[in-house]
């Protein structure tokens, strides 16, 4: 059987998640999914992947029930440090070892699903959601679209750098490393002011609408639509799927 992959070092390195959010900048992808929420009329949320707990707190207080998993303890003790965590449960682990649950919705923002390369990995992540969630929940998600080609622009050399309190200046470089379709690889590299140098190495499987819709209908939802991020237009898929 294949386990979930230990997440990349800049979820999972004490010293890289607590960058994440700063060189993540303005998270305006994360509206839409609010506005999902209230459109279903949800009530109970399970964010996948909750990473630094962007989405979960925005939802929390709001005053939605959000249980948070994630398995990169890293990033859930950034998540735990910021207001409002309290209102979150948070789970270290995937969403298979997650506790039993009947949610509304669950909810995967910012790519997470590109992170499950195995097609065996992926299918048994979707069956434990579906146990989840109740009958006639939802499970939206995006995944970036093949035909967009993120890779290209991951090719044109990146460099940033943003100024920490604790820290002093971090400068960030992003490098594609190989392009082996529908697997993509790439290094995120920081750089701190005391000489160190960590590397963060990411792969991601890029799939298409089909081997989506297929993996979904397997796992036991019914797609209802498959949407626009509304600001990355023409380069991701939205799915919006019906436990069924
Ligand atoms: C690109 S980040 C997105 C984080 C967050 N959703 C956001 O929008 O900021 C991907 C997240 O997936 C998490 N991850 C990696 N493997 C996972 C798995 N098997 N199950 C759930 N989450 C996983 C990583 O630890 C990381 O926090």
């Amino acid at each position: 059987m294949q386990h979930p992959r230990t997440p990349d070092p800049i979820f999972a390195d004490e010293r890289l998640a607590p960058l994440y959010d700063a060189f993540e900048g303005d998270r305006a992808d994360l509206l839409p999914y609010l506005a999902i929420v209230h459109e279903l009329g949800a009530r109970t949320l399970i964010d996948i992947g909750c990473g630094t707990g962007e989405f979960a707190l925005l939802a929390a207080a709001e005053g939605y029930a959000v249980q948070g998993i994630d398995p990169a303890r890293a990033s859930l003790n950034v998540a735990n440090s910021k207001p409002g965590s309290a209102l979150v449960r948070w789970h270290e682990g995937t969403v298979e070892t997650a506790p039993a649950s009947r949610s509304d919705l669950a909810v995967m923002t910012g790519n997470v699903a590109q992170v499950f390369l195995e097609d065996e990995v992926w299918l048994r992540t979707l069956a434990a959601i579906r146990e989840r969630l109740r009958d006639g929940g939802h499970l939206v998600f995006e995944a970036r679209r093949p035909s967009a080609r993120a890779w290209e622009s991951w090719a044109e050399p990146h460099e940033e750098s943003r100024a920490f309190p604790s820290l002093g200046l971090v400068r960030h470089c992003r490098e594609l490393l190989e392009v082996d379709l529908p697997l993509v690889r790439f290094r995120h590299s920081y750089a701190f002011p005391d000489g160190s140098l960590i590397n963060s190495d990411s792969t991601l499987r890029f799939r298409s609408e089909g081997e989506h819709r297929e993996a979904l209908n397997r796992s036991g939802f019914e797609v209802v639509a498959v949407r626009e991020a509304p600001d990355r237009p023409g380069k991701e898929f939205v799915f919006l799927a019906t436990a069924v």
